[in-house]
């Protein structure tokens, strides 16, 4: 008897290099399950939300776009924003906010509201500390991904006059700041567990915890949520003594990120603060070219979580065959240990596919190379 689940992934490509990329990862899918009788992916493509769409319909995807991808299991998703590539000055362009709004239409459609966005540099992907620790670099940055300086609240009064007034108003509930921070320590205490598992321990502070989770606000300029995360931190760290626990303010974190980024474990930050962070982070990783993200509802698997790149839609280089589709790849591995949680198929297909980027980041990583014969290297190892 077979029990084994058929996952239904709604594939976005969206603009610029999106598609070329989320092609690659497709591929990839398809050449795990053909390998695996206990994998069952299927999927449906949508050619929104996009500029494309926009340009055709006046507005980025479907009026009940939402409605329908909530019928899936999950969604991955390429890029958003300017099509490209740039030398062709006749593009359909629409606003930074236009293009991007389903981004976070979903991610708060869905309550995706964890963004978890790793830092572990792979071999072969570009290194720009010179220290030698920076191979160590291990974190993992957690975004409060439903709220905070995201709400969109605020408004323009005496447009294009001398009096112009704009408001954009930050929201902090005690309700999310609780679930974020808690996440950041069951993360915390299941990266610790891993670790042991491989014999590969980790100290922090004095008292040598195995773990960290790092709070980052601005609390000395911006008290009032700043003092509301601290307590809540305080008082969830209780629940977890054998974490160890850390407070930097948010320019200091940027700093250290470059001075010694191998201190850090678990990161856990506001909505702008992670955003602002990740970038940073994805340049400990190599570049936006490897670097994933997953957005995620930790507490209702029956809300679809939605994978995504770091990376934006690149259009400089779309539709020329240059887009690196690591990101996308591990991005994809990402949506397959998700699973994995439920499915041990899709948990051994994560596994595969990650290990397979980095054989061939540590091979061929210094070389550039078109898209689709990285696509073919990687697949080609997973058989
Ligand atoms: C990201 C992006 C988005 C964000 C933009 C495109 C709205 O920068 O996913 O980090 O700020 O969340
Ligand atoms: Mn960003």
């Amino acid at each position: 008897m077979t029990t084994e689940k058929t996952w239904r992934i709604a594939v976005l490509p969206g603009d610029g290099i999106g598609p070329e990329v989320v092609q690659q990862a497709v591929r990839a899918l398809d050449a795990l399950a053909a390998s695996d009788s206990d994998l069952a992916i299927e999927y449906d493509r949508f050619d929104w939300p996009s500029h494309a769409w926009h340009q055709k319909h006046g507005e980025s995807a479907p009026s009940d776009y939402l409605e329908r991808l909530g019928e899936y299991d999950a969604i991955l998703l390429g890029a958003l924003g300017d099509p490209g590539p740039t030398s062709d000055p006749d593009r359909y362009l629409l606003s930074d906010a236009d293009s991007l709004a389903p981004l976070l239409d979903i991610r708060k459609g869905f309550d995706q509201w964890v963004c978890e966005r790793p830092v572990r540099p792979l071999e072969g992907a570009p290194q720009y500390l010179a220290d030698p620790r920076a191979r160590d670099i291990d974190m993992l940055v957690i975004r409060e991904n439903s709220e905070g300086e995201y709400v969109n609240q605020g408004g323009r009064l005496a447009v294009g006059t001398e009096n112009e007034l704009a408001t954009q108003v930050a929201v902090f509930t005690h309700r999310a700041t609780d679930r974020i921070i808690r996440h950041a320590f069951v993360q915390a205490r299941s990266r610790a567990a891993a670790r042991t598992d491989v014999g590969n321990e980790r100290e922090f502070g004095a008292e040598k915890k195995r773990s960290q989770v790092c709070l980052v606000t601005k609390r000395n300029a911006q008290r009032f949520w700043g003092d509301m995360y601290t307590e809540i931190f305080a008082r969830i760290a209780q629940d977890y003594p054998d974490v160890a626990t850390h407070h930097e303010l948010v320019d200091a974190a940027c700093m250290k990120f470059v001075t010694h980024p191998w201190q850090f474990d678990v990161v856990v930050a506001s909505n702008l603060h992670g955003d602002i962070l990740t970038d940073l982070a994805a340049v400990l990783n190599g570049g936006m070219g490897v670097s994933p993200s997953a957005n995620l509802n930790p507490t209702d698997r029956s809300r679809p979580p939605m994978f995504e790149p770091t990376h934006g839609s690149a259009p400089d280089i779309a539709g020329q065959n240059l887009a690196g589709p690591a990101a996308m790849l591990l991005t994809t591995a990402m949506m397959l240990d998700w699973m994995g949680e439920e499915d041990p198929a899709a948990a051994r297909a994560g596994v595969r596919l990650r290990e397979s980027v980095a054989r061939d980041l540590a091979a061929h990583g210094r070389e550039s190379r078109p898209t689709n014969v990285v696509g073919d290297a990687v697949i080609g190892a997973l058989a």
